[in-house]
């Protein structure tokens, strides 16, 4: 077992949108995009490697099913780590000519259509980096899987630069702060009950790319000024300025898919009402408490501070109703400043139907991926998948 790998790493979820490459095959972007780390405590993806001599061909598990190794992105994530080792020299041409085992899984429902694969691609180039004994910066690496995936290499607050050079090599991702900057900083994610078959994010921002005059206008003079922006809100922890900026990168982004010819739109009617809902709250309160933002599907992602928690979530509870008994999962959260008449009567939108919500994750900002030492592997000794659906 001592030469299997195992490595958790997180989820992040952009505040300034990644959307449009430059370069397809290497997926570099055409501008930079911000986003949060998310605890891996509560959502995570884990992946087992191993590298043997009597391996014959290099294969893949993901979720509990044997996938196919011949993916580009794949395939280009584990010759680049494999270049990277040969360069340093950290492993001998034996080690690098045996194929590869690799089980994955994610401890969130795929199906919930969360962010997975890029939480899946940080882990895979974290543990292969492991393997080959990388230690230099590989979030370039992890780009070659999943854009975003390079943002998942570090925690806290992370930019991933879109860089100028055509082979990429300035297009990586660099902390801005780390986790324990903004301590209070919470996340609900809303799992919003959705069968729409949807675009994917690959396929939507190549249409985006070929034909949006607003995507263009975004780049050149939008994004780079928010990105300093929100790098200043962060710094001095103003949740305002941070969570104006957040909602309105999420509604141009959602414009820029509108913009697209043919269009294509990724929110639903409860994505709506979750966003006029947070808008009147907002305004309600007479002060900017909750940002939402939303990536390429209906669930919403919100951002507050610790102190608005309890109050969000009976607001949810009251708007949304539930039958789901465990409509929460995630953090546990202490009880505050209850739900205000005033505030509810000043909210101008009913009760909707029952479980239009599935459930909500309740986590925070958190570190970049590990190795687990605990021997928790996804394969056994013998190389093979310990669970099989
Ligand atoms: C809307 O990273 O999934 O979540 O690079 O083609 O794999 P590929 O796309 P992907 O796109 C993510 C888009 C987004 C915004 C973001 O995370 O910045």
């Amino acid at each position: 077992m001592a030469d299997i790998i195992t490595a958790v790493a997180p989820v992040n979820i952009a505040v300034i949108k990644y959307w449009g490459k430059r370069d397809e095959e290497l997926i570099l972007p055409l501008n930079d995009s911000l986003s949060a780390t998310l605890d891996t405590n509560i959502m995570y993806a884990k992946t087992s490697v191993c590298a043997r001599p009597d391996f014959a061909t290099d294969e893949i598990w993901l979720n509990g099913k044997k996938e196919s190794f011949e993916s580009e992105r794949l395939k280009n994530c584990l010759i680049s780590i494999k270049k990277k080792a040969a360069a340093e020299k950290s492993v001998n041409n034996d080690f690098l000519s045996w194929k590869i085992r690799v089980c994955s899984e994610n401890n969130f429902p795929t199906a919930a259509g969360l962010a997975s694969s890029a939480a899946g691609y940080a882990c895979l180039v974290t543990a292969l980096a492991k393997l080959y004994k990388v230690n230099s910066d590989v979030s370039a690496i992890a780009r070659l899987g999943s854009g975003s995936a390079c943002r998942s290499i570090y925690g806290g607050f992370v930019q991933w630069c879109a860089g100028v050079d055509p082979q990429g090599v300035d297009s990586f991702a660099t902390q801005i702060v780390d986790s324990s900057h903004w301590p209070e900083m919470r996340v609900l994610i809303l799992v919003v009950a959705d069968h729409k078959k949807k675009t994917s994010s690959t396929d939507g921002m190549k249409i985006s790319v070929q034909t949006s005059e607003l995507l263009k206008h975004r780049v050149q003079h939008i994004v780079p000024k928010r990105i300093d922006e929100i790098i200043d809100a962060i710094y001095d922890k103003n949740f305002s300025k941070f969570a104006e900026i957040t909602m309105k990168d999420s509604n141009q982004f959602h414009a820029v898919c509108m913009d697209s010819y043919p269009p294509f739109s990724y929110l639903t009617d409860v994505s709506h009402t979750i966003i006029q809902l947070i808008h009147s709250y907002n305004k309600a309160c007479g002060e900017v408490k909750v940002a939402y933002t939303f990536d390429a599907g209906p669930n919403a992602c919100l951002y507050m501070l610790q102190s608005e928690v309890f109050v969000v979530i009976s607001l949810l509870k009251h708007i949304f109703p539930s039958s789901n008994p465990e409509f929460v999962t995630g953090l546990t959260f202490i009880p505050e400043v209850p739900l205000s008449t005033e505030i509810l009567q000043a909210i101008d939108i009913e009760p909707q139907a029952t479980d239009l919500i599935k459930y909500v994750i309740h986590t925070k900002i958190g570190d970049g991926p590990s190795i687990l030492s605990d021997g928790l592997h996804l394969l056994n000794e013998k190389g093979e998948p310990i669970n099989i659906h």
